[in-house]
């Protein structure tokens, strides 16, 4: 398929690669030309992770990357021979809705337009007459590591267009989720909101440190989760036990406040994460990309052994 890329920042330049990789033809741009000479790179860069991993194979060469996906400069020159659009700028409505309006004065009326949106509810920002062929297929970064793709249409979505972009993204070896309507945060970005709230008053109200929620997190949630899930480990711990812990309300959902007073104060003290060297925990002066780096590694490391592991799914 001939695939158009709007917006080349994190995601738009990861979800070209994801797509070329796919056995796509990719025409990208960005507003800002820096961002889009950029591009290309940082592309190459994830393909040699991949390749060094073994996750893809060895003829894919920065050179053949190269070759299926060209930076454009210009909206037209993007939508050239374009079957289906990604659209990944900035989060911001009114942007998203001048390019809507650009797309529409330019793209043939049988491209789907498949917004990358994080919460947006984008629908109302496209014109009326495109709304059948247009979609939210919402990936997660790096989606070159991360397979999840939340699905989701409006009211007049064609079915047809849902289940082509659900087998383009299947086809890629990719897990679609197609959801019955649309939801800001969709399932996996609502549940890590709950987490995120709930961690940050157990560390706001003196309850535990960063590293005591990482222990718990690490040592005891999450060495379920990859195989079972949530759902499916209920039913292994029995329905008994959930309906007493929803009697027992054991959990009261924090008063949300808009703010932590924790994550306030590192910010002011510049502790903003990995890039800056420190955030929750302080990275031992190692530069942002060999962390981001070994982090990769060990995703893919997980990955392989997941695979060779198995999930347990119930129907
Ligand atoms: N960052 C994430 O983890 C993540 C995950 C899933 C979805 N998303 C969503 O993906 C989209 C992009 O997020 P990001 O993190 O890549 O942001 P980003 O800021 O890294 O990139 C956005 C890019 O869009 C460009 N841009 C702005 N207006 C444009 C236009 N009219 N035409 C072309 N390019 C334009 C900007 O120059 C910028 O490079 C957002 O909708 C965001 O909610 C982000």
């Amino acid at each position: 398929m001939k695939i158009a890329v709007f917006g080349a920042g994190l995601m738009g330049h990861a979800l070209a690669l994801v797509h070329a990789l796919g056995g796509h033809t990719i025409r990208i741009t960005d507003s800002q030309p820096g961002t889009l000479e950029r591009s290309l790179g940082l592309m190459q860069t994830a393909l040699g992770t991949l390749r060094d991993a073994g996750e893809v194979d060895a003829s894919w060469t920065s050179e053949r990357l190269a070759s299926v996906v060209t930076r454009c400069a210009t909206p037209a020159e993007t939508l050239e021979g374009a079957e289906l659009i990604v659209e990944a700028i900035i989060e911001k409505p009114d942007a998203k809705r001048a390019l809507y309006a650009i797309i529409d004065a330019l793209a043939p009326m049988d491209v789907i337009i498949a917004s990358n949106t994080s919460y947006l509810d984008v629908f109302p920002l496209m014109p009326e007459r495109r709304l059948k062929r247009t979609l939210i297929a919402h990936w997660y970064t790096p989606p070159y590591l991360v397979d999840l793709c939340d699905i989701v249409g409006n009211e007049q979505t064609d079915p047809a267009v849902i289940e082509t972009v659900r087998k383009l993204v299947a086809d890629m070896g990719k897990v679609p989720v197609v959801m019955q309507r649309f939801i800001p945060g969709y399932i996996a970005n609502r549940i890590q909101s709950a987490i995120s709230l709930e961690v940050n008053r157990l560390i706001d109200e003196g309850y535990a440190t960063a590293k005591d929620v990482d222990d718990a997190v690490i040592h005891g949630l999450a060495l379920r989760i990859p195989i079972l899930g949530h759902m499916a480990k209920a039913d292994f711990t029995g329905l008994l036990l959930t309906q007493a812990a929803l009697a027992n309300r054991m959990y009261e959902p924090p008063v949300v406040q808009g703010n932590s007073p924790t994550v306030d104060r590192l910010v002011a003290e510049g502790r903003t994460g990995v890039m800056s060297g420190k955030g929750y925990f302080d990275w031992g002066g190692r530069s942002p990309d060999e962390l981001f780096r070994e982090r990769d590694q060990k995703l893919l490391a997980l990955k392989r052994a997941l695979r060779e592991i198995g999930h347990m799914e119930g129907k």
